[in-house]
């Protein structure tokens, strides 16, 4: 970390031999209530995970999952009820928020009312006493980026939400010789072409950069736009770190299926027994590769994309009851019924689609499946 070094501060060039960002290790777990004794008292059940120098990250789930907490304790706002933070190696777990030299962008921004636009996006740098003639280069760069140009000198007390959030934004990004960067859901109140912009912003500095940058959002669009590697996260679990396509194609957890996607991974109940697979109570014939399933109850889980759909029987196809057809200009929704499940298929436009009410064969077995034992991924 460097937390000194003014030539750093040049932006976007950077000191050589100046390491600012770290490498983020934790192995921890967070409970805010004393004395955890069972799951639901822990905001973040324990994990281990790491981010890389110079990396993308998102951490994506629901309302209450743990996100926030995570990144609080990346940056040092929260100490963990167990465990350690490292950056670099080096044990930062009772270190400040200043200590680790962490840039944060929180859920609600933080603005200094009477400030003006200019002062507020420069604080940052005030702060580390850098050169006057810097500052305003500097806030002159992020205003451009931010579109906040013409408000410069505007008092933020009178501003609109969406221009405060803007802000926030900026202040994050003004220093660069920072470890690194967490944005908290920074872009909630920002309209959507400009929100869409913003991202693709961030993107872009991150590459120019190359700075470690955490994001947290339950929008999972903007999760696998934004980063090189998504960690979905449910009741204080994070379940998965992967790409977007390993996300997709690999769910390591039922939660992961069924959160990522639009409609998400389709389950149907499975046993494998001496007499080989049955889904939904049917028997089908598994491919050899696929023959070594472990044996007893399973969930198979097939993404609506990988579905093959005919209104003829064909073999290794389950027969459904067409629910509901969905026309989105450029494919398909079918939604049909299966015994008490219901299931989806994406399907390509069709000049003759299903008709309500009808017979559809859904092959569900194939090599895209997968297999879960208590939401866990086991084939
Ligand atoms: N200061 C606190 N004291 C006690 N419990 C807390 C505190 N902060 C969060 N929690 C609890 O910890 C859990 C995780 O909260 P957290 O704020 O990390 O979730 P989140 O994923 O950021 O949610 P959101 O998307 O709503 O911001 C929730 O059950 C929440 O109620
Ligand atoms: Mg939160």
């Amino acid at each position: 970390m460097c937390l000194t070094a003014p030539a750093c501060w040049l932006w976007p060039r950077r000191a050589k031999g100046c390491t600012e960002m770290a490498r983020i290790d934790l192995d921890l777990a967070h409970a805010y209530r004393p004395k955890p004794q069972q799951d639901s008292d822990y905001a973040l059940l324990p994990l281990k995970m790491s981010f890389e120098n110079g990396g993308a990250y998102a951490l994506l789930g629901p309302s209450g999952c743990g996100k926030t907490t995570m990144l609080n304790l990346m940056s040092g706002l929260l100490q963990p009820s167990q465990g350690t933070v490292l950056f670099d190696g080096q044990d930062v777990t009772r270190s400040t928020p200043q200590q680790r030299n962490i840039a944060q962008v929180f859920q609600f921004p933080v603005i200094y009312d009477t400030m003006t636009v200019a002062e507020n996006l420069g604080f940052p740098l005030r702060n580390r006493k850098m050169p006057a003639e810097q500052i305003r280069k500097r806030v002159g760069e992020i205003a451009e980026m931010l579109d906040l140009s013409g408000q410069l000198n505007q008092r933020a007390s009178g501003l609109a939400a969406d221009a405060k959030q803007k802000i926030s934004l900026g202040r994050g990004l003004v220093r660069s010789d920072v470890s690194a960067v967490l944005f908290d859901e920074p872009l909630t109140v920002i309209d959507p072409h400009l929100k869409w912009q913003l991202r693709r912003k961030l993107k872009q500095i991150h590459r120019e950069l190359k700075l470690t940058l955490v994001y947290v959002t339950h929008d999972q669009v903007e999760a696998l736009t934004f980063a090189q590697q998504v960690v979905v996260m449910t009741r204080g679990r994070a379940v998965q770190m992967g790409t977007a396509a390993q996300l997709f194609e690999r769910p390591s957890h039922t939660f992961v299926g069924h959160f990522i996607g639009s409609p998400g991974m389709n389950f149907l109940p499975a046993h494998m027994g001496p007499q080989g697979l049955q889904v939904c109570g049917m028997a089908l014939p598994l491919a050899a590769e696929q023959a070594d399933l472990p044996h007893g109850d399973l969930k198979l889980g097939i993404r609506p994309e990988y579905v093959r759909c005919a209104a003829s029987r064909f073999d290794g196809a389950l027969a459904m009851q067409v629910q509901q057809v969905q026309d989105v200009g450029t494919h398909f929704i079918v939604t049909a019924s299966l015994q008490e499940q219901v299931f989806k298929a994406r399907l390509a436009m069709m000049a003759e689609p299903f008709a309500v009410g009808s017979t559809v064969w859904c092959q569900v077995l194939n090599d895209k499946s997968c297999f879960y034992r208590n939401e866990e991924i086991v084939a």
